[in-house]
């Protein structure tokens, strides 16, 4: 940076991005995580791992209209709904999500995966009527692509998920729509990569910035502990290099999860980063690292919306090259989360942009 750059810092104008994976949570805490979203993101696919989780499209839309409720006036923001797949997920359910017209996907858990995947499938094959369903409707299925047999190393979760599951599910059902979400591995940027463009898969900002060193740097870190879990740097480098590579099958999905500090601080603690603070912002840092700021665009406010058939957004997100310090924790006591970047400095900071101020050219560009 020389010095004429330090004094009128650099930024960045991107059409305003959408998360395609995002935990909101329910109840108060929707006034912190529905904020935390909507200012950085027109739009967010909502996962329904409630307890107990959004089975129907009544419940679905009950939810969307907590999380409207929720929303700071001023805010432009659209919750994309999903259904959470258990066995009793039937086609008229499926019909009746679909014509609702705010439901966009349903999501499979297997059963035990991860945080409130107890009412999850095990066997998707006892499924088979209702993915058919989701074939003929358009429906994607979003998949959280880990197995659960304790035989197998949660390091190799994901890998062994797209073999065993993943590429047989995708033979029998042709024409269904699959995003495998939050990927962590180069067996996954491989295999999307190569699959069908009905295929595509979500990366999240943690697992470009953080390999699995992350979890025990000078002691136990539960902080960085998520599902599936950090993995080592060469997987990092191959989602790094599929984030920024310009394919359309690989978007912004942040996964941002959070839980209260006691239960991440704990003898079992939860699987989950709650980087909605500090998403976009760092989500740049991670492209302008790898001289990749003119991808952003396109993986962060273009291949997701394009994936579900859903508009581009024409509104507009400003990030500017200022540090700023994410804070230690949001709220006190009990209810308390520590963010992801929490107390250390995150390179580029929204701005506000008046509307006044949109049309004016000049600024643009990175
Ligand atoms: C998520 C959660 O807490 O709901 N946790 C996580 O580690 N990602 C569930 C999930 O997406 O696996
Ligand atoms: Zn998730």
């Amino acid at each position: 940076m020389n010095s004429s750059e330090a004094e009128t810092s650099q930024r960045l104008v991107i059409p305003r991005p959408d998360d395609w994976h995002v935990h909101l949570r329910d109840g108060a805490l929707l006034n912190l995580t529905v904020a935390d979203t909507a200012r950085r993101f027109a739009r967010a696919i909502v996962m329904p791992n409630l307890d107990p989780p959004v089975v129907t499209t009544a419940q679905a839309l009950q939810y969307r209209d907590r999380i409207l409720q929720a929303l700071p006036r001023g805010l432009q923001f659209e919750p994309l709904m999903t259904l959470y797949l258990t066995l009793g997920t039937s086609a008229a359910e499926l019909g009746a999500a679909k014509s609702s017209g705010k439901i966009h996907g349903v999501k499979w858990y297997p059963a035990g995966a991860t945080t409130n995947s107890a009412h999850g499938v095990h066997d998707i094959r006892q499924c088979t009527a209702a993915l058919t369903a989701m074939e003929e409707l358009g429906l994607p299925l979003l998949v959280h692509g880990e197995v659960t047999d304790p035989e197998v190393d949660v390091f190799d979760r994901e890998r062994v998920f797209i073999e065993r599951e993943l590429a047989p599910l995708l033979e029998r059902h042709p024409r269904l729509r699959v995003v495998l979400e939050h990927i962590t591995t180069r067996q996954a940027v491989e295999f999307i990569s190569q699959a069908p463009s009905r295929v595509a898969a979500t990366i999240t900002v943690h697992h470009l910035l953080l390999n699995r060193n992350a979890l025990f740097v000078g002691g136990l870190r539960p902080h960085s502990y998520c599902l599936p879990v950090l993995k080592r740097e060469e997987h990092r480098r191959a989602l790094v290099q599929a984030a920024i590579g310009g394919n359309p099958k690989f978007f912004l999905g942040s996964d941002s999860a959070p839980h209260a500090r006691r239960a991440k601080e704990s003898a079992c603690g939860c699987a989950g980063i709650y980087s909605a603070p500090a998403a976009i912002e760092l989500y740049a840092e991670v492209f302008a690292a790898e001289g990749a700021l003119d991808r952003l665009e396109g993986f962060a406010s273009q291949h997701g919306a394009d994936f579900y058939g859903l508009p581009r957004n024409s509104d507009r997100l400003v990030l500017q090259q200022t540090p700023w310090t994410v804070p230690l924790q949001i709220g006190d006591g009990d209810a308390a989360i520590v963010p992801l970047r929490a107390g250390a400095p995150v390179q580029w900071r929204l701005v506000p942009e008046p509307a006044s101020a949109q049309a004016s050219p000049g600024e643009a560009g990175a």
